[in-house]
């Protein structure tokens, strides 16, 4: 794994914005997974403000590792959001979005956002291809929608699962480790003290890291990197 480690979360955000122009450059088509939360808005504003000399996003297909199952105009979608700070102020075809239907009955929707990456995706090992998988990472360890009380869900035949939200109880589609791991590259977007801890436990391999689905990131490819802030990164020596 490879560590590039910014000052703060709007350094990180140019840093990836940089990389991500690169990657999108060097493809005549991309097909990248994006992560909800907090971290990818400043990147998303980021892209949006300063980048748009810089990437053709007429060659790039946008999905979503996970979603939650929320209409999209919910302020909980992580759709709605980077519609706001993304989608909405670039120029890409509307049919280069691939957003998870939130507002649909959430087991029919991993079997219907499963197949529809099976149909959009190439295959590489006869599996689904993301060029590029973004991820998040929760103070408890969590990526995508896995999280430690249902880890299992890592392991899953299936392309899409319905994880549960561990306090809210709320439901989400989830992308699985069998798509994860088969991705040209997975990139962590890291920031905040609070998940300090978590990234040197996962980093050092030490303390409970197995027991955080995000431990369980390894792309057969090898190309993983963590993007952080120093905020995140303060427990590596
Ligand atoms: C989501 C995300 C989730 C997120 C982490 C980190 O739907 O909430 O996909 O997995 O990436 O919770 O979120 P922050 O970037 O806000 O810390």
């Amino acid at each position: 794994m490879k560590l590039k480690i910014a000052t703060t979360k709007s350094d990180l955000a140019l840093d990836f914005a940089r990389y991500l122009a690169i990657v999108i450059a060097a493809r005549d088509e991309v097909h990248i997974a994006l992560s909800g939360g907090s971290t990818p808005k400043v990147v998303f504003d980021e892209l949006a403000a300063n980048f748009q000399p810089d990437i053709d996003w007429s060659k790039v297909h946008l999905y979503w590792g996970d979603e939650r199952c929320v209409p999209p105009e919910d302020g909980q979608s992580n759709y709605k959001m980077t519609l706001d700070h993304l989608i909405s102020k670039i120029q890409i075809p509307i049919t280069n979005i691939h957003r998870v239907f939130g507002e649909n009955a959430p087991s029919e929707e991993a079997k219907r956002y499963g197949k529809l990456l099976h149909e959009k995706l190439p295959k590489v090992k006869g599996l689904p291809q993301f060029d590029l998988v973004i991820l998040g990472m929760g103070d408890d360890g969590h990526t995508a929608s896995i999280f430690p009380h249902e880890i299992e869900l890592w392991q899953s035949e299936r392309y899409c699962e319905v994880a549960t939200h561990p306090e809210s109880g709320q439901k989400r589609i989830t992308i699985t480790g069998k798509l994860i791991n088969n991705a040209g590259i997975v990139a962590f977007l890291v920031t905040g003290d609070n998940k300090a801890e978590k990234v040197k436990e996962l980093v050092n391999r030490e303390g409970a890291y197995q027991s955080y689905p995000a431990s369980l990131v390894a792309p057969t490819t090898e190309k993983l990197l963590w993007f952080l802030d120093e905020a995140a990164a303060a427990g590596l020596t």
